[in-house]
């Protein structure tokens, strides 16, 4: 089956191809119907089916024959521990955890918020709500109390399951302060937080409010499945949006169970039994689809890593844990190999390690740069593979299809569109473009399953932010064009949002925090060019008039801030003062000109500018306080 046929044949039969591959899953009941419509005139996959995804990921294989198999293997080098869990044991510990939620009271629909660094237990908290049909949200460790507290008060959990803290680099973080913080902040309140205890950090308990994770596990019993509508959530993931308020991306059971299962065979190439490596964390999308749930669906055995690519001991750490576990076929963020390569760029630790078990390596998050995706092929001789998606998509939308048919890689391109994903570049009204004319990336609607069906309880915005900008299509927000070849060329987002170590961030959300400081009358946040991490923020702030502060006093004030405010992760580290900010007439302020001129990229500036002077002069300031490219000119 080559892949163009099987491309043409998912668009020309859309609805019949995702039946097809959905007759792949063990359904309880199956789905008569693919798509149809909901209450809120969105569409919807597999109405009537009946599942069970932690069925599929554990109880399914256990049943049949891979009882033994490895399911989970947790490599930590920031504690030193290693561990391993069959698929048996697995599905064990999932069940008496499930056995504990259900002593709680958790029943099918509940929220369950877990903020957890990549430790087994987040795996079973997951696995445990999907079990009982309890929508779990997992929180980032990265991010801070606000931002907690925001997405407690949107997903209204019942509990929170926390552990006591994670490791970095060269710190601690404990969570449970950060846990209480954002509990005194938010409107909403759970029952109870159940909290992991890990030995090098204790959380102090708040009585009648805070369970202990390993108490309530000794004395429970375990808990069987429950069976859940293919069109009942999963999960919700926030992220990122133009505003400083995340978006809840919904997940429901059926069609993602389907896009799991597929695309790790189609796109990844890899087989049950094999084992894969995304090398992200759970609180990510990446985390969500490749860590946990597409390769136990598949059943093949994931690594939940517990480091970074660098310094944990060193950067060999990559390279030592596929040949260790004999990884087939491996998934990270371009950043990560900058990092080593930053660090070993001749690859004498790479030397040290046979990595010829490896079949392919993927790369996602942001753009993967040619330099990169050179050096890459060079360290490991296996095809790299850049593809895109998005928390939205939840799996690829344009990748080269490894399991299908490997097409040629073409440098700078994520790739041919993804089977089942009709993706189109758009001119500002709307109309397809032809080859080689840059314009907005769009999937037709109705999106293939496991895409986010909805919001969480925000129909009005899900409409307004990806269907009404472009009727009939899904809009991703990304800008792009597609080469003679079909190959599409992702040329960054269109909005605010960036792109950091290949974390999605709003810079709105850090514009909120800046405009807080007393001492600033206005600011803007932009994300510009990095060599180290794609994309870095820099603020830009004009002083309130008759102020008695210096610029480096507010700088430092407002790094501080935006790390309490929305944590660590959103790599706020430089803001500049500014005479003026440069505006249209009617006062919006210019971000994308700002992005433009730190990246050194020519621009026309538009029409509506109000004072074209403030350019030359913004330009002579980044120069100066060398910012974004502008740093490397004279
Ligand atoms: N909990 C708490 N803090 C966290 C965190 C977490 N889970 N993850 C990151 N942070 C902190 C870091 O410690 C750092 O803090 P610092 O300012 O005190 O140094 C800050 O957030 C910024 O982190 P990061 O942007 O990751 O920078 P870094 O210099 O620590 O590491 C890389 C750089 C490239 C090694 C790292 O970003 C990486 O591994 N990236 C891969 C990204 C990835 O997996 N993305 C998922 C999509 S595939
Ligand atoms: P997230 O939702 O965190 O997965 O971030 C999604 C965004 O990351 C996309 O909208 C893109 O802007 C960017 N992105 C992800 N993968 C790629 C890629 N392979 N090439 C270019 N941009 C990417």
């Amino acid at each position: 089956m080559t892949y163009a046929t099987e491309y043409q044949r998912s668009i020309d039969n859309f609805e019949g191809y995702w039946q097809e591959l959905a007759e792949a899953i063990h359904w309880f009941e199956a789905p008569q119907v693919g798509l149809s419509k909901d209450e809120n005139d969105l569409y919807r996959w597999f109405k009537g089916g009946k599942l069970n995804t932690c069925y599929l990921a554990l109880d399914h294989h256990v049943m049949n024959g891979r009882a033994d198999q490895l399911a989970l293997i947790y490599d930590s080098p920031v504690t030193g521990k290693k561990e391993t869990y069959t698929y048996r044991a697995l599905l064990e510990e999932v069940a008496r955890f499930a056995g504990v939620l259900k002593a709680q009271g958790i029943e099918k629909g509940d929220r369950v918020i877990i903020y957890m660094p990549m430790i087994p237990q987040v795996t079973f908290a997951m696995l445990a709500c999907a079990r009982l049909g309890a929508v779990h949200s997992v929180v980032f460790g990265g991010f801070a109390a606000h931002e907690l507290a925001i997405r407690i008060d949107d997903a209204k959990p019942k509990l929170i399951l926390a552990a006591s803290g994670g490791k970095e680099i060269s710190r601690i973080v404990p969570y449970k302060p950060i846990i209480d913080a954002a509990l005194e902040k938010s409107k909403h309140q759970p029952q109870a937080c159940i909290m992991y205890q890990r030995e090098f950090v204790k959380a102090e308990m708040q009585d009648g409010r805070d369970l202990d994770w390993m108490e309530l596990l000794a004395t429970a019993e375990p808990a069987s499945y429950v069976t859940v509508d293919a069109t009942d959530p999963l999960y919700i993931l926030y992220t990122s949006g133009t505003t400083g308020r995340p978006k809840g991306v919904l997940r429901d059971n059926g069609g993602h169970a389907v896009a799991m299962y597929s695309s790790l065979k189609n796109v990844y190439g890899i087989k049950p039994g094999e084992t894969y490596w995304a090398a992200s964390d759970v609180g990510w999308v990446v985390g969500h689809s490749y860590i946990v749930y597409a390769p136990l669906i598949y059943g093949c055995t994931t690594i939940l890593f517990e480091g970074k690519p660098i310094k944990t001991p060193d950067a060999g750490t990559f390279w030592r844990v596929i040949e260790e576990y004999q990884v087939k076929v491996f998934f990270t963020a371009p950043t990560a190999f900058r990092a080593i390569k930053k660090e070993d760029s001749k690859g004498e630790l790479r030397a040290k390690y046979d990595t010829s078990c490896l079949r392919y390596l993927f790369l996602a998050g942001e753009r993967t740069d040619v330099a990169t995706l050179e050096w890459c092929e060079q360290m490991l001789g296996v095809p790299v593979i850049d593809h895109w998606w998005q928390t939205e998509s939840g799996y690829p939308m344009l990748a080269n299809m490894a399991g299908l048919e490997l097409q040629p890689i073409k440098p700078g391109s994520a790739g041919p569109p993804a089977c089942g994903f009709d993706v189109q570049i758009l001119d500002p009204d709307g109309n397809v473009l032809a080859a080689n004319e840059e314009g907005t990336v769009a999937i037709r609607y109705p999106l293939p399953p496991g895409c986010l069906p909805n919001l969480w309880e925000d129909t009005a915005r899900f409409k307004e932010s990806y269907l009404e900008p472009y009727p009939g299509f899904y809009f991703t927000g990304d800008g792009g064009y597609r080469d003679e070849d079909g190959y599409i060329f992702i040329t960054g987002r269109i909005d605010d949002i960036i792109n950091v170590a290949g974390h999605r961030l709003s810079t709105a959300a850090m514009e909120e925090v800046l405009a807080s400081h007393p001492a600033i009358a206005e600011c803007a946040v932009v994300g510009v060019a990095d060599d180290f991490k794609g994309q870095i923020p820099v603020g830009f702030f004009v002083l309130k008039a008759g102020i008695n502060t210096t610029e480096e006093e507010v700088e430092k004030e407002v790094i501080q801030m935006v790390r309490s405010t929305i944590g660590a992760v959103a790599a706020f580290k430089r803001a500049v003062q500014v005479e003026r900010l440069p505006k249209t007439r009617s006062g919006k302020i210019l971000r994308k000109i700002m992005r433009y001129i730190a990246d050194a990229r020519s621009f026309n500036p538009p029409s509506t500018i109000e004072d074209m002077q403030v350019l030359p002069e913004l330009e002579e300031l980044m120069r100066q306080k060398r910012i974004g490219n502008l740093a490397l000119t004279k």
